[in-house]
């Protein structure tokens, strides 16, 4: 079990000299409830909206939810141009259109009405219409050239329609380079929405293969902070500018991802049913909501940073609920297909939070021993992802042991990631965890 001080404190956040002694904590502004997507428009108004960009995608733009949102924009008399074209699972070609439409038209702020997908183009529209620059000049290095944001954007409200990405309440916007087959970010505050509003109606139209997919995001942002690197191993900066956004471990997330991975624990099975209670989407949207806080100001390590790989070097993998004009492995499936063999790597750094996580998720820790900890999770994980239907591990979304050098070739700079995993990993460490997940059953 987790080891406290005698504050009560737990000891993974032990001080070590050089290492950094602050964390900081970015609350997003969020209004959570059935039926808040009515006050859309006078949040907008609040904000000083008066001709807005509206962002959604094709799908999400005929739903009555979505209509919902501009009736309410209408009655507060906003203007808006609606841009409809974002690509799910958004890339280097569709984050450049999008932005054109914003450069063009002129406006006082911006709406995203849609999954992550949705919130990440805004957030990338929002930012170029800003800040013309080249697409990567935002991106981290090695892959991009790691500039600041100059300042503040515009004001942008994003209105989930999904709950597992928890974009509304995070500074990251991920899109995929086409062409050298691999996902990536921008992470900065200045990205992050100055509202979020989370109705759990919006969610009563989801399929229920992205409900599971959404489930596993969320579950895997809240394991993922907890079990990160503590943020006093991360070197004191020098200057506070200098503190990234996604800090490590810190007593802050660990309060909310325990919650989240709580809640899914509960309700992701009930979730994926056939006509789900809205009671069990509400709390499946308030568990994306808590992970989300969390990831936010802590980050996620080695399952997210395979999974960009996992998505970018896609052959033909199409999963039912999404579009099937081109080929995708979703977000929250190339993440989980990872999670089982990550754990059994990552668990031996910090035992007993892989354990606690076992634990929230519902298992009967009481005499188990922490060296099974990696294990015991992973067993779990594995069995939800049996009763969910994901897919079996990296052959079930269309990879072989032949494609491992290339997935362990995309996945090493993805450095913002892998340096908040609590064990470093090397290259041959990343090929076996790739080997191990090839298929769990
Ligand atoms: N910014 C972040 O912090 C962050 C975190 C994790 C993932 N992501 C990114 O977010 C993207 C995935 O987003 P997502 O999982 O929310 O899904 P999505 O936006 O890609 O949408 C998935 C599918 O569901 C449909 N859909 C969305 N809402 C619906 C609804 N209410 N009813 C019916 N259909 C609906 C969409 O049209 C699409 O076909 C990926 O690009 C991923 O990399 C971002
Ligand atoms: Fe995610």
């Amino acid at each position: 079990m987790a080891a406290k001080n005698k504050t009560g404190l737990d000891t993974y956040f032990k001080r070590i000299v050089g290492g950094d002694q602050t964390f900081t904590i970015e609350a997003p502004n969020l209004k959570f409830g059935l039926g808040s997507i009515k006050e859309l428009g006078e949040e907008a108004h609040l904000r000083n909206i008066r001709r807005a960009a509206i962002f959604t995608d094709p799908r999400v733009s005929k739903l009555d939810y979505f209509q919902a949102a501009i009736d309410s924009l209408s009655s507060s008399k906003i203007e808006f141009e609606v841009y409809e074209e974002v690509e799910v699972e958004p890339t280097d070609r569709s984050f450049n259109s999008a932005t054109l439409f914003a450069q063009q038209g002129q406006f006082d702020g911006y709406i995203s009405i849609g999954g992550g997908s949705t919130m990440d183009t805004a957030k990338a529209a929002n930012l170029f219409a800003s800040y013309p620059d080249d697409l990567f000049a935002y991106v981290n290095a090695p892959i991009g050239q790691a500039k600041p944001i100059p300042g503040p954007l515009k004001p942008h409200i994003a209105c989930p329609t999904t709950f597992g990405t928890a974009s509304e309440t995070t500074g990251i916007a991920i899109f995929d380079i086409l062409e050298k087959q691999m996902k990536t970010g921008i992470a900065h505050r200045a990205l992050r929405p100055d509202l979020g509003i989370i109705d759990a109606d919006s969610l009563k139209t989801l399929p229920a293969a992205v409900i599971s997919a959404n489930g596993f995001d969320v579950f895997s942002h809240a394991i993922e902070s907890y079990t990160a690197r503590p943020f006093t191993k991360r070197k004191a900066p020098e200057r506070s500018l200098d503190r990234p956004l996604l800090q490590g471990a810190n007593p802050f997330s660990d309060m909310a991802c325990l919650e989240a991975i709580r809640i899914i624990g509960r309700n992701l099975e009930a979730a994926v049913s056939d006509t789900p209670d809205i009671l069990v989407l509400e709390a499946m949207a308030f568990s994306g909501m808590l992970a989300g806080i969390g990831f936010g100001n802590a980050g996620c390590h080695v399952p997210h940073a395979m999974s960009y790989a996992v998505a970018g070097l896609v052959k033909d993998y199409r999963q039912e609920g999404w579009p099937s004009d081109h080929a995708m492995v979703p977000h929250g499936t190339s993440v989980i297909v990872n999670s089982p063999a990550s754990f059994r790597f990552t668990a031996q750094a910090c035992p007993e939070r892989h354990m606690k996580a076992a634990e929230a998720l519902g298992v009967d820790i009481r005499n188990l021993p922490n060296e099974r900890a990696g294990e015991v999770l992973s067993e779990k994980v594995i069995a939800l992802m049996k009763s969910t239907g994901v897919p079996n591990g990296l052959q079930g979304v269309g990879y072989t042991e032949s494609d491992i050098d290339a997935l362990t070739e995309r996945t090493l700079p993805t450095k913002r990631l892998l340096d908040i995993s609590p064990r470093s990993v090397n290259e041959d460490q990343l090929r076996s965890i790739f080997r191990d997940a090839m298929s769990y059953w």
